[in-house]
């Protein structure tokens, strides 16, 4: 009996003979390198796959996931990939997705004890505070998750703004930084219009003084 596991390397095997069958230079050309003009902050439920749900390709955009979606300003795996995206691969967009039903946001409501998961809830259960008087007003339960859903979004592409990175390239004028989420029912992503593309949108706390390059 084939193994869960084999399963993947059998498929594997099936896509990597039917992406040549489409273009017999397809793997060719992906060796050469990548020049992704996004980068995707999204959360690591396996129902939110970036290129699928955007019907793009490999190579088009570069990944970074973790629970509930989170831009956490000490994450050094997140900066790391953040950093290489906007000097390396000079990406043009970097998109926050979040999307409706995300356990971790719905954890973050509760006073569940999730073991160690714990910590990396606190960030979300700061979001909530911050805007406790806007969720607490929501009487239905799914309604204030999924105004939690997207105010968790909106803060972390706000702390996006808040870092460096995001403010050299402000600097330059090329970078723009989305908030979006995804629609788990429908399959559709809705754009949140977050307008944080001007270092004058933020706090003046959080910026810094530099010479733009
Ligand atoms: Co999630």
């Amino acid at each position: 009996m084939i193994k869960s596991y084999e399963r993947l390397l059998q498929g594997n095997k099936n896509w990597a003979a039917e992406k040549l069958k489409m273009d017999p230079n397809y793997f060719k050309g992906l060796s050469l390198g990548q020049t992704p003009e996004y980068l995707w902050i999204g959360c690591s439920d396996s129902r939110v796959p970036a290129n699928e749900i955007t019907g793009t390709k490999s190579g088009h955009i570069f990944v970074h996931r973790n629970i509930a979606n989170v831009v956490v300003h000490t994450d050094m795996n997140l900066l790391s990939v953040l950093y290489y995206a906007v000097e390396v691969l000079h990406v043009k967009h970097v998109i926050v997705c979040g999307h409706y039903g995300c356990g971790g946001v719905i954890a973050a409501m509760t006073n569940n004890d999730n073991g160690f998961v714990n910590n990396w809830l606190r960030n979300i259960k700061e979001v909530y505070e911050k805007h406790s008087k806007e969720l607490n007003a929501i009487s239905d339960v799914k309604e204030r998750e999924n105004r939690l859903v997207e105010l968790n979004v909106i803060e972390q592409v706000h702390n996006l703004g808040k870092t460096k990175i995001v403010q050299q390239a402000w600097a330059r004028r090329d970078l723009q930084v989305h908030g979006w989420v995804y629609g788990m029912s429908d399959g559709l992503i809705k754009d949140l219009n977050v307008m944080v593309d001007e270092i004058s949108d933020l706090n003046p706390i959080y910026r810094f003084d530099f010479k733009p390059v």
